[in-house]
This record gives C-alpha cells, structure tokens and sequence, in this order.
C-alpha cells in the first residue's frame, strides 16, 4: 500500500489519521509544497523549502523541521517510491487544539507529505497548447504564501474547466495579470519574454524561476513587468508554468486564438531547454 509521511511516522495511506480539530481541517490553517523529484532527486529542493519557511513565517508558524530533517524526510519519502518521476505534496498545519480563531498556545504543527507519479503534460496540450479563460483575482493580497486555504483558486478552475478551459488567468484590481490559478503566467511580444514582477501578490513560482533562469543562460530576452488584459490579448504567446505543468503553451484566450493558435516557436525553445534541466538532473547534474 502506498506509504505517506505523518508526524514522524512513515504509514500506508489508509491508516494516516489527522484528527478532525486539526486547524488544517477546521480554519485551513496551514502552508504548503508541491515538489517533483526527477529519477528520484527533488527538484531544487533548497528553493521549495525556503518557500516553505517564508509560508510559515507569513502564517507565523514556527518550523518543526530543520533543513537537514525536512531534507531527510522527503528523500526517504521519495526513496520509497522507487526512482520514476514523483510529485511530493508536502502540508503543515498549526495542529490539533479547540476551535479558537486567535493561535493555539500549545498546539504541535501537523506535517503529512505524500508522493504520487508524476505524469507529464499529455501531448494534446504539448502540440495544440492549453485554453485559458481570463477572471478577476478575487483572492487575498497574501498570495507569496502557499496557504493550503484554496477556496478561491478552486472556484476558478472550476470555472475555467466549466468553460471548456484549462486554466484560469488571474486580473487584479488594478487591471494587472497576476498568475493563473495554480501556475505562474508568461507572454511573449516582439520576442520579448514578460512575467510578472513578484512584489505584486503572486506566489513565487520555482517553475518560474528556472523558465528566467533559463532564459537568461541561452540569450532570450526577458523582463520581470506587469501588463494587464489587453497586453495578454495582444501577446504572440502566453505560456503558464507549474511544478506540475511544467511549462505549457496557452493558445486560445477567452475563446480568441493567441498568435496564429498553435505553440508558439519560444515556447518551443524553452521546452527544449527545460526538458534539458530535466535530463540533466536525473543524470545527477
Ligand atoms: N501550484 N501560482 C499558484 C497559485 C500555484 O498554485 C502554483 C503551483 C504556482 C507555480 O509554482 P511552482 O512553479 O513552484 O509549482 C503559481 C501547485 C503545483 C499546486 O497547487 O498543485
């Protein structure tokens, strides 16, 4: 049976019991992670649990684990799932006390992690691209913490995926692009790669990071900038990226084909490179 992680235990599945006044299940009280492990080796693991720390400095939890333990505990996870693609979902929240909105004194955090395969993209979406529909950003203005309170993220990809769609992008009220749903968003006009800058409320995607990284190393211009709904209209290519996704070609917006409809040829490029990283990470690089 498949094994997950629980408070300092390694337990099948179905026998991994959190109690009902956990405050992750009664105010959604907790951060998380979502790490893929490539032939067996985390993905920038440094990077995801310094995100980790940042959520739980933004929810002021205080961290159960040190770096060495965290890092311990996930390869073991991994380990036990044998060396194919795996994404690991990793959750910690302030604990089981009586329900009370204001901190628990003495509450214990929960930490669970599980791993599940890692499929990547089908090739209908690599060949033809995703459909993306555009909608206000009606979450918080905390969204650099990866609060495991998803209510609102789920509403819209709900009602992207009612819309025939894929995937939702996100307008502040101030007309910006923020992200998608569950990815990090990009365009491309006149050649020029453009995400936005992570000082506006967005989550600070690993994915995205690389996709600049990327960028940078092989010469494609790029720009950390806002732009809003006409700019995404506009724009030759709109990519999302994601632990998950990777990085996906959107090619139809609001039911209007992006550029000429099909995976634009930076996307192309990037993909190329990514699937680089990728390779090279499971050779140890
Ligand atoms: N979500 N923005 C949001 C709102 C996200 O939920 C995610 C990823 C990202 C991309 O971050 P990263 O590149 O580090 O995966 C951006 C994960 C995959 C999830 O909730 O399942």
């Amino acid at each position: 049976m498949d094994t997950v992680y629980l408070n300092g235990a390694y337990v099948p599945a179905a026998e991994a019991k959190v109690s009902a006044l956990d405050r992750g299940f009664i105010f959604g009280d907790g951060v998380y992670e979502v790490i893929p492990a490539y032939g067996g080796k985390l993905f920038r693991l440094d990077d995801h649990l310094q995100r980790l720390e940042n959520s739980m400095q933004g929810i002021r939890l205080q961290n159960p684990h040190s770096r060495d333990e965290w890092s311990s505990m996930l390869n073991t996870l991994v380990e036990k799932h044998g060396d194919g693609d795996q994404s690991i979902y990793l959750q910690v929240t302030r604990g089981v006390a009586k329900r009370d909105h204001v901190f628990p004194e003495d509450s214990q955090p929960t930490v669970f992690a599980m791993c599940n395969p890692l499929t990547p993209p089908s090739r209908e979406y690599l060949e033809q691209g995703i459909k993306a529909i555009t909608l206000d950003d009606v979450r918080w203005k905390h969204c650099h913490i990866k609060a495991i309170t998803l209510l609102p993220n789920i509403l819209m990809r709900q009602q992207a995926a009612e819309a025939g769609a894929q995937e939702a992008i996100l307008i502040n009220s101030d007309g910006v692009v923020t992200e998608g749903a569950a990815s990090n968003v990009f365009i491309v006009k006149d050649g020029l790669l453009m995400t936005p800058p992570v000082e506006i409320s967005l989550l600070p995607g690993i994915t995205r990071v690389l996709v600049l990284e990327l960028a940078a190393e092989h010469g494609i211009p790029f720009a950390e900038a806002t732009f809003g709904l006409a700019d995404l209209q506009s724009a030759d290519e709109i990519w999302v990226s994601s632990s998950t996704k990777e990085v996906l070609p959107v090619t139809a917006l609001d039911g209007k084909p992006v550029g000429d409809g099909k995976p634009g040829q930076h996307w192309h490029v990037m993909i190329e490179h990514y699937q680089r990283y990728k390779a090279s990470l499971r050779n140890g690089g």
